[in-house]
């Protein structure tokens, strides 16, 4: 399975089982709309505990009720966070994202796939994107900017929504978090934006002939929104 082959380098593959147990759960064809959402939205904060994980910390004291001073940390980026919300789909990821980085400056961006304009390059399946509306702030250096999108396929949509991005400034951090992505999405990811950082919970290996995810768990805005 191409899946296993996956060894780049800033993919993080998030293998915790009770991560795993929720994606089963929703890869299920007959778990509802509502609890879709709700897993989705966990997912969104396990996945951001995992961001946070990997940012740089500094020591810090908090003095406790006893008057006694406790050696403690704080995340030195967790507050210079911004997330983008890719509309409709990451919603609920954004919103489990949001329990984590309280503070994180939003984006948005409303990307249709147009699901009939499928095209073919030395890189893969490719769909033309219309992006309708974008409100992005403006980037600072010390920024991390998260992109969630649950599904990743082709990566048209990541790529066509990049440039917009880093049009606003460029981040330390640039992350593409997703539920399930492709390793062909990986590989495109990567060619263009080398920096760019993914976590996700599952590498799935192919796309079918109308660009779904397989196995996948079919559309995940029409499942979360119960369309
Ligand atoms: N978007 C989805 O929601 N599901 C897929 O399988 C591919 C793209």
């Amino acid at each position: 399975m191409e899946s296993l082959r996956v060894r780049e380098e800033n993919v993080h593959i998030i293998s915790h089982p009770y991560a795993q147990e929720l994606l089963t759960i929703i890869r299920d064809k007959s778990t509802e709309y509502y609890m879709f959402r709700s897993i989705l939205e966990e997912l969104g904060y396990i996945i951001g505990l995992e961001i946070a994980k990997n940012m740089d910390t500094k020591e810090v004291y908090a003095e406790t009720p006893l008057g006694v001073k406790a050696k403690g940390i704080k995340i030195i980026d967790k507050d210079n966070v911004i997330i983008i919300n890719v509309l409709r789909a990451s919603i609920p990821l954004v919103n489990g994202l949001l329990k984590i980085f309280k503070k994180a400056r939003l984006g948005f961006v409303a990307a249709q796939r147009l699901e009939d304009k499928i095209m073919f390059n030395n890189e893969g399946m490719k769909f033309e994107i219309k992006i309708s509306y974008m409100n992005i702030p403006e980037i600072r250096r010390e920024d991390t900017v998260i992109i969630p999108d649950p599904m990743i396929a082709t990566a048209s949509t990541i790529l066509n929504t990049i440039p917009l991005i880093i049009k606003k400034g460029e981040p330390k951090r640039l992350i593409v978090a997703s539920v399930i992505i492709t390793p062909e999405a990986i590989r495109k990811i990567k060619k263009h934006y080398n920096n760019v950082e993914l976590y996700t919970i599952a590498v799935d290996p192919e796309l079918n002939s109308k660009g779904y995810i397989v196995p996948g768990l079919g559309d995940a805005g029409d499942r979360y929104t119960g369309t």
